[in-house]
């Protein structure tokens, strides 16, 4: 299949209701499921990744219904209540899924195995069965990687001290899940910031968790209390529409609803620095999370020399980012960039070769690239399988000379299920062929 991107139709105008937040759709499953008694979640994102993970939960002996479209109710199984699944748990695109179950699945007085889809097999799972194996967890791997074997800890689970080498919400949050069950505190070291919503969350649901100036402390729990949880509108989602808002000449976007958690809002300060026309309103909290309505108007966008420091609250953002920084006057620098080659696709290399064939001049040097502002041509370019990589090109296309084919966008589906639909509604030139 591939997805013919064209110029936009108009300037961008109207309302753009982003799916929730894929990383609290995830945790609001998977910490229901070991909550004592029901809990409902609205607004979750049903695409593929986190619907692999309801899947996990249900083969695991969790019932969760769906009342609406992004209703569930989840009838919590206790802390001990989860039951050996028949059959290998297959998390597909979802490295959040797998890496969050494993501190969870570490803990379980039964055997399990997680399998994934190609890109989800070749992601580094070292990050986790380390500290994980350090507590007691008995993983097994295939040079690092999945599938993983995971087996009941012969003497259970020590709480750890452990200072984490990145800074990974999925690395921390695995540790602190597994955490729970451990026989003593454990405390993550952080080495920068990094999302915190299973923070915000385990503690909603009355667990002991202690932010510390340098990461977090977690105590073994009996129980946890089931929550309604309101998912906000995702922040990497609502990125697409940031960028395409300020590079379409004459744009004028409303996003309402969208999480703006501050472990999530670099993009919003990336793209300020930048010179981007954002305002946020109707600021609250819901669910423990801080949510407001965004407004983005066209503005010229000027090249930076990004503070790395801005790099892990932004982290899933930098292949729109690369689209904007090439929609900027000047040569734009941004450093700090390791973890892009760890996601679902090297996004250094898939992106740097994507806008090279657009006609874009760009180097990439380690975890340094450095950007030109230019003019999108027309090509073909290879999402490599990778959502972000797809969505991030079709805002390119919204201001390119020529279409421009992105191959590979069925994984567009796995956190942005309605994106073409809703793109289209407000101006951009999308359609999806063959297969
Ligand atoms: C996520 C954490 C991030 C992010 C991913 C979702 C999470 O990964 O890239 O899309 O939900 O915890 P790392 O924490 O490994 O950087």
């Amino acid at each position: 299949m591939e997805l013919i991107a064209n110029r936009a139709k108009h300037a961008l105008s109207g309302t753009v209701v982003v799916p929730g937040d894929k990383s609290i759709s995830h945790r609001s499953l998977m910490f229901g499921a070991i909550a004592d008694g029901r809990g409902t979640v609205t607004g979750m994102l049903e695409g593929e990744d986190c619907l692999a993970t309801a899947a996990a939960m249900r083969a695991m002996g969790v019932a969760i219904e769906r009342t609406a479209p992004g209703s569930y109710v989840i009838d919590g199984v206790g802390m001990h209540g989860l039951t050996a699944p028949s059959h290998a748990i297959d998390l597909g695109n979802s490295g959040t899924g797998m890496r969050l179950l494993t501190g969870l699945l570490a803990a379980q007085s039964f055997s399990s195995r997680l399998v994934g889809d190609e890109s989800l097999t070749i992601r580094p799972m070292g990050r986790i069965i380390k500290p994980l194996s350090s507590m007691g967890a008995e993983i097994g791997a295939n040079d690092g990687c999945a599938p993983l074997r995971i087996s009941p800890a012969t003497d259970g689970l020590r709480g750890i001290r452990y200072p984490m080498p990145i800074a990974s919400a999925q690395v921390k949050s695995a540790i602190l899940l597994a955490g729970l069950y451990a026989d003593g505190e454990t405390y993550v070291v952080e080495p920068g910031p990094s999302r915190d919503h299973t923070e915000r969350m385990l503690t909603a649901m009355g667990a002991d968790v202690r932010v510390q100036d340098d990461g977090v402390k977690i105590a073994p729990a009996q129980t946890l209390r089931a929550q309604d949880v309101v998912v906000p509108g995702d922040l990497s989602s609502a990125a697409f529409f940031l960028v395409a808002g300020s590079i379409v000449p004459g744009s004028d976007l409303i996003l309402p609803g969208v999480g703006v958690n501050p472990t999530r809002t670099g993009v919003i300060d990336i793209l300020r620095q930048m010179g981007a026309d954002l305002s946020l309103t109707n600021a609250r909290e819901s669910g423990g999370e801080p949510v407001a309505d965004i407004r983005v108007r066209a503005s010229a966008l000027q090249a930076i020399d990004l503070d790395p420091k801005f790099v892990p609250l932004a982290i899933d953002e930098f292949p729109v980012l690369f689209v904007a920084a090439a929609c900027a006057s000047g040569r734009t620098r941004f450093s700090g960039l390791a973890e892009l080659r760890h996601k679902e696709s090297d996004r250094i290399g898939v992106m740097v070769s994507g806008l090279r064939t657009l006609g874009i001049d760009v180097s990439e040097s380690g975890d340094t690239v450095e950007i030109d502002g230019g003019t999108f041509g027309g090509g073909r370019v290879d999402s490599h399988g990778d959502h972000r990589i797809a969505m991030a090109f079709a805002v390119a296309a919204t201001v390119g000379n020529a279409a421009i084919s992105i191959e590979k966008p069925e994984n567009i589906a796995t956190s942005f299920p309605n994106f073409v639909d809703l793109s289209d509604s407000v101006g951009f030139d999308l359609a999806l062929e063959g297969g």
